[in-house]
């Protein structure tokens, strides 16, 4: 694994996932600012990582769907530590929208959460990342190239993330690389108490079960060090 040290954005960092990749990130002794959209989940959280590690990360709370959000962190980076070096994207809802139902307006919001907003945030933060030969990471989907029901939306705008990365992974090199993984189901709790569901779903996977945040964290560590590595996905979970 590479010296790190560095300074990483998390979008999404109340997540589940987003949390997992904030504290390995930690633990590994890069500094930190964390972004999502609840005040009081970010204030937890920053508090959480701070307790073995001396200072509680910087946050900022911005709402991806706000026109100004992206302008909001970018000005938070700046008064929080200056700039960034590596940016993990890891935000964004799943919401169903069953096709019969489907609106435009579905369509806008899933699209501006998840790939308009983070694509505009790593123009914004370009020249940060090149300075520091940085990279960016976001966790896609499995479900781009391997669809299914309910979910028009939400696969449209990872699609458009994908595509959209891939095309700033030209525009950026060689000085920033540009990575995502297409995740299957990472296992949920909640989610999976029903084991009918749970039963169903993991079958249709060869490995027979659903992933980890651990899992998850250990791909994206791996990208964030892989030098060699851009415009690249990097399916897990099938
Ligand atoms: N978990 C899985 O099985 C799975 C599978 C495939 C892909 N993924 C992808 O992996 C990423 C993380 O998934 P997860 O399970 O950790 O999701 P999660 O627990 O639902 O967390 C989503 C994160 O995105 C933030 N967020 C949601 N809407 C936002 C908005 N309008 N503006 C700003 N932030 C917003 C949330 O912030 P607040 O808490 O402040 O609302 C939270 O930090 C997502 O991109 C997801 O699509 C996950």
């Amino acid at each position: 694994m590479a010296t790190r040290g560095r300074t990483t954005l998390v979008v999404g960092a109340t997540g589940r996932l987003g949390v997992a990749v904030a504290r390995a990130l930690a633990t590994r002794g890069d500094k930190l600012v964390l972004t999502a959209r609840d005040d009081a989940k970010l204030a937890a959280i920053s508090r959480d990582l701070a307790a073995p590690h001396g200072a509680a990360p910087p946050y900022v709370r911005a709402d991806l769907l706000d026109p100004d959000a992206v302008e909001t962190i970018v000005a938070g980076v700046r008064s929080e530590v200056g700039r960034v070096e590596d940016i993990v994207l890891a935000c964004g809802p799943f919401p169903r929208t069953p096709f019969a139902s489907l609106r435009r307006e579905d369509l806008l919001r899933t699209l501006t959460v998840h790939a308009i907003a983070p694509l505009l945030l790593v123009q914004a933060l370009a020249q940060d990342l090149a300075k520091a030969n940085g990279s960016v990471v976001a966790l896609s989907d499995a479900g781009v190239t391997r669809p299914y029901t309910n979910h028009a939306a939400y696969l449209t705008a990872k699609g458009a993330l994908q595509t959209g990365l891939r095309a700033l992974a030209v525009e950026l090199a060689p000085d920033v690389r540009v990575n995502m993984i297409a995740l299957g189901i990472v296992a949920d709790p909640e989610a999976d108490a029903d084991p009918l569901r749970t039963h169903r779903l993991a079958t249709r996977s060869p490995l027979g079960r659903f992933g980890t945040p651990d899992e998850v964290v250990h791909v994206v560590l791996a990208l964030l060090d892989s030098t060699w590595a851009t415009g690249e996905i990097w399916g897990v979970g099938r």
